[in-house]
């Protein structure tokens, strides 16, 4: 893995404590090295805790507190925790997600129900883990990684493109009380990316990102404080174009997707 290297090079960013949740790899992880690197000190959540640990071992300013996400205890004890070492935290970025590849006729319940637990309630336990302290310092930033897959209903696709929506949606029903209290909300949504998650995928993935400038995307628009971080431009696009359409011709030009 092509990784940022381990020595803080300069203290660029806006914050001085970043939580990351999903950081064990992909997304999260090339998040947090980046913003180590740059200098803040990252603390990272997720369930594998090797991972967590090889992560934090390259840096001095990551520090590994694993949650699993669908557990709200254990995810508020994680930011609590890493608030005691480290000071409050100035910017979440919920990254955890999962994705279960198939159509109608492989639906599982199970699996339906672990998409919305993990993708949507993972977030919203993470905003519940940080939001009332940013609440009473009337400062802070909070953000998390929907996708393309959140702008219209995608085949094969139900619950992670439901989960996805929602996510959307959640930002922007909190964004505006929570920026009159001092609280900046971004909402990332990423075409396809080389990751763990999409290494299962069998169907071809039109303008496949590589993880490091997903995740350089990801930092220069959290440090703009831009409300959406959407990339590739080619893939947002064409999704919003077929968001805006009416449905009788977007939902044909899905179709032809499935
Ligand atoms: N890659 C893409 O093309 C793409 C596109 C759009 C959006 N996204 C979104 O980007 C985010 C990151 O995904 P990725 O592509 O970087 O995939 P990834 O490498 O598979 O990362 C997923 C992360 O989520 C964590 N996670 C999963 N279930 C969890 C749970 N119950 N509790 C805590 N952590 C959990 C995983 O850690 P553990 O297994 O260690 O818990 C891992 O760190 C996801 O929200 C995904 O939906 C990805």
């Amino acid at each position: 893995m092509n990784t940022p290297s381990s020595t803080p090079a300069n203290n660029a960013t806006p914050w001085k404590h970043v939580w990351i949740t999903g950081a064990s790899s992909g997304l999260g992880e090339y998040t947090a090295r980046l913003l180590a690197q740059q200098g803040c000190t990252v603390s990272i959540s997720a369930r594998r805790i090797e991972q967590l640990e090889a992560i934090s071992k390259d840096f001095e300013n990551v520090h590994a507190y694993p949650a699993d996400v669908t557990d709200a205890a254990a995810v508020k004890a994680a930011a609590q925790a890493a608030e005691a070492d480290h000071g409050p935290i100035d910017l979440a970025l919920f990254s955890a997600g999962a994705w279960f590849p198939g159509s109608l006729r492989d639906m599982r319940v199970e699996n339906f129900a672990k998409t919305i637990d993990v993708n949507l309630m993972g977030v919203v336990y993470g905003m519940d883990a940080v939001l009332p302290q940013m609440l009473e310092r009337g400062s802070g930033h909070i953000s998390w990684i929907s996708s393309v897959a959140g702008y219209v209903g995608l085949p094969n696709s139900a619950a992670y493109s439901a989960s996805k929506s929602a996510l959307i949606s959640l930002a922007e029903s909190v964004h505006g009380e929570l920026q009159k209290k001092g609280i900046a909300v971004s909402v990332i949504n990423p075409g396809f990316v080389r990751t763990q998650l999409t290494d299962k995928n069998k169907f071809p993935m039109p303008f496949l990102m590589e993880p490091e400038p997903a995740a350089e995307k990801i930092v220069a628009g959290l440090k703009r404080k831009k409300f959406e971080i959407a990339f590739p431009w080619q893939m947002v696009l064409i999704l919003k174009t077929l968001r805006i359409l009416p449905y009788w011709l977007s939902l044909a030009l899905i179709k032809r997707l499935a």
